[in-house]
């Protein structure tokens, strides 16, 4: 028998209805695998919720959750606006086990709003750029503020390690062409230093080409031509915003999925919010989640599992099993109940 540890960090708002319906799908996937599998949980606080709880939206024991874990997989989190120096717990996971990769596919889907073609798996640096904490601000007399300046910290270690990730996945996976996008016409040094590093990783890679592309320009060819991409490695911010743009070429935020992967630790999550308008009316769409809980199946080896998962959803789509944002009528957990059907009749 194989045992997987698995951390489940529900979060707030949808998060927790979401991750509920993943665990359900795992069950299932274990009770039906030809091999002994069995996935044991260990729930985690995380968000707003821990912070009212016991005032810190990352507690500690979370952390050595997580960090005991094989892989974790986070729901949503609220970040509320009026705190101050609140910040996003999934920023501090990521930079805490330095997950370094964010990990967003981006792959047709068999649903009238995903264009067909479309096999984009976008890899973006997570610990640094922009997302880089280093902020400070000049007042004036009364206080006032008058500047303020972000950081925005590119290192030789990050970019290459995040570069070198895309091309080894696009040699595993027989792609020919890697798109590194930056804005080094403008950003000459912090952009400059990601595309010399770049085009130094590509010299390892004899077979595989490696395109460059200005994001102003990224993000007008993603709407005109998606179909030319097929690996795109960026800066943080550059990969959060052409992330987000991509995945409305498949079907949009209900179904984007993502991975935070480092050497020790992963995080899967759903890219969507923790959608407080919508919460307890049944009406999340699970299918983000249950992708992402693909890709960790994916990151653990359970490759057959993973393959058994993303076919039980595109079944289910196909028979417009669905919840209202994507047209349908069913509830979180008549999708679930369908998709669970599907994958016991495989
Ligand atoms: C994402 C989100 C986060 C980010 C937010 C919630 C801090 O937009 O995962 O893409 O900016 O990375
Ligand atoms: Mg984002």
């Amino acid at each position: 028998m194989t045992e997987y540890n698995l951390c489940i960090l529900p979060g707030d708002g949808i998060g927790p209805e979401v991750i509920q319906e993943a665990v359900r799908v795992l069950n299932t996937l274990a009770e039906t695998s030809n091999e002994i599998i069995e996935f044991n949980y260990t729930y985690g606080d995380i968000g707003y919720g821990a912070y009212q709880k016991l005032g810190n939206p990352l507690p500690e024991e979370t952390l050595e959750k997580v960090k005991t874990a094989d892989a974790t997989l986070f729901g949503a989190v609220t970040t509320p606006p009026n705190i101050p120096n609140y910040s996003s717990p999934i920023l501090g996971l990521r930079k805490h086990f330095d997950l370094f990769v964010n990990l967003r596919p981006c792959v047709s889907m068999p649903h009238p709003t995903s264009k067909d073609n479309i096999n984009i798996t976008i890899f973006r640096e997570n610990t640094e750029g922009l997302y880089s904490k280093v902020e400070h601000v000049d007042k004036d007399e009364n206080g006032v503020v008058t500047r303020a300046v972000t950081e925005r910290i590119i290192t030789r270690k990050s970019s290459e390690r995040i570069i070198r990730h895309a091309f080894e996945y696009a040699k595993t996976n027989n792609i020919s062409k890697v798109t590194v996008v930056h804005k080094a016409n403008v950003l000459r040094e912090t952009c400059g230093l990601f595309r010399v590093v770049a085009q130094e990783v590509a010299q390892n890679y004899q077979d595989i080409e490696m395109q460059e592309m200005l994001v102003d320009n990224c993000a007008m060819q993603l709407i005109r031509a998606p179909e030319q991409f097929q690996v795109i490695v960026t800066t943080n911010l550059f990969g959060d915003i052409l992330s987000d743009e991509a995945s409305m070429l498949v079907g949009g935020l209900g179904m984007a999925c993502s991975g935070n992967i480092g050497t020790d630790t992963a995080i899967f999550e759903p890219v969507h919010g923790s959608a407080p308008d919508i919460t307890g009316q049944e009406k999340a769409n699970p299918i983000a989640t249950l992708l992402s809980a693909k890709l960790m199946l994916d990151h653990l080896g359970l490759t057959n599992e993973a393959n058994k998962l993303e076919n039980a959803i595109k079944k289910a789509m196909q028979n417009n099993m669905l919840t209202p944002d994507l047209g349908g009528n069913l509830t979180t957990a008549q999708v679930t109940d369908n998709i669970i059907r599907i994958l016991k009749e495989s």
